[in-house]
């Protein structure tokens, strides 16, 4: 059986962290199985920051080096830059012309957040801004795809694609989309180090790039059971950030580690020195890939330029089947 093919795409909104990894664990291991497209979607991040656009062309960099340190591979997977290929712009405006305003309307997401933005005084009343989950629908259509490995958040997204695949399909009397799954996975949320939600501003995040050191600074800044004073004071992992955190990367042992906090057996210290040990351990060989592709100045350049040339026949070749189905 032919393979499936997947589209999933990430906003260059800056460094990734820790808490993205799961996502991206899931990505890697997905190319093993499908035909993966992984598109860096920079007209998407224009969408909310179009008055600050300056930092996307290096927050683009920024994230591909996170991807293939991750162990994204240009040899296995389609990887590149969404505005490096016309034809989802294209598809996007052909989308637009079917697409009633009140189904565009009533995604959630979209109220939810012009409301919250301009509480901080940010007006995304904007064309572009309701079309973001149609320009989506075209990222993923474009290459006809079958599935998109995508959180629980991103749902809504995927249903109103799915009802324009078929709106277009019908419309048409033709057969040029698939109806794409979700492919949901249990994204695995990390608080901050602080206990709070991660988040750049706060300070409170691992980053993917991280040195040991800032690994380990971290880790010691991670908030623990307040009411536990001596190491032979019984804690409460529940509380602690620490236990969040070993409940993800020592999945065999950490019912081990949560006993022995229970019962006093562990200090914090050295609890905390475990877990800062698992994260290098994690981190190394990642540490060792990115410093490996920083070594070769021209590298990343050249995967998304080999990415939007290899995207860019398929999209094409949509686009075709698209021109014919409408006639133009
Ligand atoms: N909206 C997605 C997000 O914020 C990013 C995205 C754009 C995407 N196009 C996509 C995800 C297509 C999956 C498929 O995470
Ligand atoms: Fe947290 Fe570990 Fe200290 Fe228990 S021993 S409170 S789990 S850091």
């Amino acid at each position: 059986m032919a393979k499936g093919t997947i589209f999933s795409g990430m906003r260059p909104t800056g460094r990734l962290h820790i808490g993205h990894l799961s996502v991206l664990e899931n990505w890697v291991r997905l190319q093993e199985e499908y035909n993966c497209y992984y598109g860096i979607v920079d007209w998407h991040a224009l969408t909310t920051s179009f008055q600050e656009s300056e930092g996307i062309k290096d927050n683009i960099k920024e994230m591909l080096v996170d991807w293939l340190a991750a162990g994204l591979d240009p040899e296995k997977s389609t990887i590149f830059v969404q505005s490096h290929v016309p034809q989802h712009a294209e598809l996007h405006l052909m989308l637009s012309m079917i697409t009633p305003l009140s189904w565009l309307e009533r995604v959630p997401t979209y109220k939810d957040q012009v409301q919250q933005l301009s509480k901080i005084g940010k007006d995304i009343s904007t064309y572009g801004f309701l079309g973001y989950p149609l320009l989506q629908a075209a990222d993923i259509m474009i290459y006809r795809s079958n599935a998109v490995p995508v959180g629980e958040d991103q749902l809504p997204h995927i249903e109103l694609c799915r009802e324009v695949v078929r709106r277009f399909n019908y419309m048409y009397d033709s057969e040029v989309f698939p109806e794409p799954q979700a492919l949901l996975s249990k994204v695995k949320m990390l608080p901050g180090v602080d206990g709070r939600k991660m988040s750049k501003s706060y300070l409170n995040l691992i980053s993917l790039a991280a040195e040991q050191d800032e690994i380990k600074n971290q880790v010691n800044a991670m908030v623990t059971d307040p009411n536990r004073i001596r190491k032979t004071d019984p804690g409460n992992p529940d509380v602690c950030v620490v236990d969040k955190y070993h409940g993800i990367y020592v999945s065999g042992e950490h019912e081990g580690i949560r006993e022995q906090c229970l019962k006093g057996r562990i200090g914090c210290v050295q609890c905390k020195r475990r877990l800062a040990q698992e994260l290098e351990e994690q981190q190394a060989p990642m540490r060792e890939r990115r410093n490996k592709i920083l070594s070769s100045p021209d590298y990343l350049d050249d995967v998304l330029a080999e990415g939007a040339k290899a995207a860019r026949v398929q999209a094409e070749k949509t686009m075709e089947r698209v021109r014919q189905a409408v006639g133009i």
